[in-house]
């Protein structure tokens, strides 16, 4: 069956929203209980499709799932046998892939299907790749599989990464805290769920230092056994994604449950658009005083940078912004897919390249779109919120994958927004898309 979400535009958001655990901390931290050699729990885990993908591959490579007395989902990985994600698992969901540093590292052995491409772009995974070979991992790729060997297990070394990538870092990471001796990883991704990761490495026994800066040091470790409860941090995006729904609002809103510094970049941009932001420990408030917002002009970027998983929903906000920007998606090659959806509302828009200007208009008018992936369904979210009438979003499973309840977060600030449930069935998902 095919759900649609609808939307009525027009009401200023209002009120207090708990933030959820971040899909891109939990989705490593899942994979890295390959790595642990006795129970961890873990705490704040978002309820979400992507969550749930990876627990299933986590179970079928052996690793035992049970809720315990507090209703934290606790993983068990010590009678893991089986080393290999299958095709299945891994082309539904990119994020995958990052079971191929735990595996080859803790086993030795291991058999991971390749991601491929997605709708945003190439997404290559050479950078893994190569990291893992000079760690003294033997790979092969063959028939849409990465085999990978390291019959006297993975030896430390200096690795020098091209460029920032996140799953990447964390893949080696993982790879690197059950090899012998010290790895230094130069020029990996400083984002703050890779920091995540190796606090939770940390809490298990691993020897991780300088995460979230230029140099990450890893002291391999022979095993790690040490039981945790891990509490993962607030997801960042889903933050960022519900201040910006305030401000093209024209609203008011307090997020609880997230710390402020993995936002610093968008916070700014914030305040340039008019909103005041104040912020705490564990929280931020927003609030635009009922004044429409001004459009403001940006360029993403690696963290921390603005990040490239708010572009789609900063451009719903320039759509109906006072004034003319331009919004320059510089990490991923085909990252704009959301543009025609937004002019078919209305959106003054034109794409040159990797970039999108646009003019301001006073009002998007509701209409029937398709959502092509997860940031990009979030930001039609968005453009649904002020415009004039009904807008219904189909293909809406996208959304699903990275926002937890998203209708009932939504209508608990004010928005008039649910969910049908339309036939006769799903559109094909020909294929992945994942951020
Ligand atoms: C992660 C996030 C995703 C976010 C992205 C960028 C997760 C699960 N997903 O994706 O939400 O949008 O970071 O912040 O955390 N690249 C290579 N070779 C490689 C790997 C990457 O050239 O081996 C390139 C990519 O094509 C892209 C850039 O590096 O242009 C950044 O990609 P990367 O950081 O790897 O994104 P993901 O880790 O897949």
């Amino acid at each position: 069956m095919l759900d649609v979400l609808h939307i009525k535009g027009g009401q200023p958001i209002q009120g207090v929203l708990p933030i959820s655990g971040a899909k891109n901390a939990a989705l490593p931290i899942l994979a890295a209980t390959l790595l642990i050699n006795a129970p961890v729990s873990l705490k704040n885990l978002p309820h979400l499709q992507d969550v749930t993908t990876m627990i299933s591959l986590l179970n079928l490579l052996g690793v035992r799932t049970l809720i315990d007395e507090s209703m934290q989902l606790e993983f068990d990985a010590r009678d893991v046998q089986c080393v290999e994600a299958p095709y299945d698992l891994v082309h539904t969901m990119r994020a995958s892939f990052l079971v191929l540093g735990p595996l080859i590292s803790r086993f030795r052995r291991a058999r991971v299907a390749l991601p491929g491409g997605c709708e945003i772009g190439t997404r290559p995974i050479d950078l893994h790749i190569k990291g893992l070979e000079q760690l003294g991992a033997h790979i092969e790729i063959k028939n849409g599989y990465v085999h990978a060997t390291a019959p006297d297990g993975l030896k430390g070394t200096h690795i020098i990464l091209d460029q920032p990538t996140v799953t990447g870092t964390e893949n080696l990471m993982m790879a690197a805290v059950l090899a012998e001796g010290a790895t230094t990883l130069s020029g990996g991704a400083k984002e703050p769920e890779v920091v995540d990761l190796a606090n939770f490495l940390n809490a298990c026994g691993a020897k991780i230092t300088g995460a979230g800066t230029d140099e990450i040091q890893i002291q391999g470790v022979s095993t790690l056994q040490q039981p945790c409860h891990y509490d993962i941090m607030g997801d960042r995006i889903e933050a960022g994604t519900y201040l910006i729904a305030a401000a093209i609002t024209s609203g008011a809103l307090r997020l609880e449950g997230i710390e402020p510094n993995g936002l610093s970049k968008v916070l700014e941009c914030l305040v340039q658009t008019g909103a005041v932001i104040e912020t705490g420990a564990d929280w931020i408030a927003l609030d635009m005083k009922g004044q429409r917002p001004k459009a403001v002009s940006i360029e993403t970027a690696t963290f921390p940078g603005f990040p490239t998983d708010l572009q789609a929903q900063w451009l719903a906000l320039n759509c109906v912004a006072e004034g003319e920007a331009v919004i320059s998606e510089t990490v991923f090659e085909n990252r704009l897919m959301h543009v025609p959806a937004l002019q078919s509302m209305g959106a003054q828009l034109s794409v040159s390249n990797q970039s999108v200007s646009s003019i301001g208009v006073d009002a998007l008018s509701a209409s029937e779109v398709y959502a092509t992936d997860l940031r990009a369904s979030a930001s039609l979210i968005l453009a649904g919120l002020v415009a004039q009438g009904e807008t219904r979003i189909k293909n809406i499973y996208h959304v699903d994958r990275g926002y937890e309840y998203i209708e009932s977060k939504f209508s608990s600030i004010g928005c008039r927004i649910w969910r049908t449930v339309e036939g006769p069935i799903s559109p094909v998902r020909t294929s992945i898309e994942e951020v």
